[in-house]
């Protein structure tokens, strides 16, 4: 029981090979920074189109990362790009893809039965030893982990958009999650160069436990009338030093998952004022206004 943290951790198997299900937003930022950090990378879709879009996103995000990185030194540039894209491949194979995974970690559609029915077939075609992870924002680890034998190999990793930049990661436990899991999970954090925090199974871990009440009061705020959406978001910046505002973030994450994390939580804590939904997010969605990706949220955008 006295071993050290660094002694466990080499005792347990590094992880190298990574599978990521789910080529969304989250996925592709999530199988990037894997590839970028030296891991062997597949990242799967059941959408073959889904894995075009993500492969492009990931190439534009990787260009600027190398960008940031290596200003004035093309060679050094191409040599991190070509490095880490060669780190990945692309399937629409869940199954195969698992078969030599030290960690597989999902961020597929926040549906538990859509979760649940593909850890069941992962549990079945991945090895004894490869550790199971959800990317889940907002529901319960222990409901996803529950339909698998490998509970003690289990965990949520639950990384923030935009996944190249945010340096957080949190690392959840549920009551089974073996020390030693718990700790290859930590460690390949590290790996993946972000700053790891720990936390229960408890609804929105610790950011989104924060940042969704704050949110929903911004959106309250307006509701009544107190002020605009521009002048929250200057009032954060520059009165809290928020990189972005309220609103501003929520036209960037897309006011879709604004309704359907907002949905889940309220469900969690329903009787909890600071989680009761609003209603001009679902004013919103029926305007077809979900945020930057379609042009109009609470701002106006460009159509790229
Ligand atoms: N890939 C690679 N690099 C990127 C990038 C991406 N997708 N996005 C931004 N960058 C880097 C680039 O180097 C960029 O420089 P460039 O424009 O020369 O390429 C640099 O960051 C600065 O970006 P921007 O000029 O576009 O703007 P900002 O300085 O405002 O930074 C931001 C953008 C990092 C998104 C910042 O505004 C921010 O931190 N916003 C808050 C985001 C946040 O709160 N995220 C958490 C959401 S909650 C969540 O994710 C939980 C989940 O459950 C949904």
């Amino acid at each position: 029981a006295s071993r050290s943290f660094s002694q466990s951790v080499a005792m347990n198997r590094a992880i190298k090979n990574v599978t990521v299900v789910g080529s969304g937003l989250m996925g592709a930022g999530i199988a990037q920074v894997a590839a970028q950090t030296g891991h062997n990378v597949i990242l799967v879709d059941n959408n073959k189109l889904a894995l075009e879009k993500a492969q492009h996103r990931i190439q534009t995000s990787i260009e600027r990362v190398a960008k940031k990185r290596y200003a004035d030194d093309a060679e050094s540039s191409a040599k991190f790009i070509s490095g880490a894209l060669g780190h990945l491949k692309t399937t629409t194979d869940a199954l195969e893809s698992v078969a030599e995974a030290d960690l597989v970690v999902e961020a597929i559609v926040e549906d538990l039965k859509i979760k649940q029915n593909l850890f069941t077939q992962l549990d079945q075609a991945a090895p004894e030893h490869t550790l199971f992870a959800s990317n889940t924002s907002c529901l319960r680890v222990s409901d996803i982990a529950k339909v698998t034998k490998r509970l003690d190999r289990f965990g949520g990793l639950h990384f923030f958009n935009p996944v190249p930049v945010m340096k957080l990661l949190e690392v959840v436990r549920i009551p089974e999650t073996s020390q030693s899991s718990f700790e290859s999970m930590f460690a390949w954090g590290q790996a993946m160069k972000k700053v790891t925090v720990e936390c229960k199974d408890t609804p929105g871990f610790i950011v989104n436990r924060l940042l969704i009440p704050m949110g929903l009061e911004s959106l309250r705020m307006i509701e009544r009338g107190d002020a605009s959406p521009r002048d929250v978001d200057l009032a954060m910046k520059l009165g809290a030093g928020f990189p972005m505002g309220p609103f501003e973030l929520i036209d960037y994450t897309g006011i879709d998952l604004a309704k359907f994390v907002h949905t889940a939580l309220h469900a969690e804590f329903p009787d909890d004022p600071l989680f009761e939904p609003t209603q001009i997010i679902d004013t919103m969605i029926d305007e077809g206004k979900l945020g930057m990706k379609n042009g109009e949220g609470f701002y106006k955008y460009n159509k790229s």
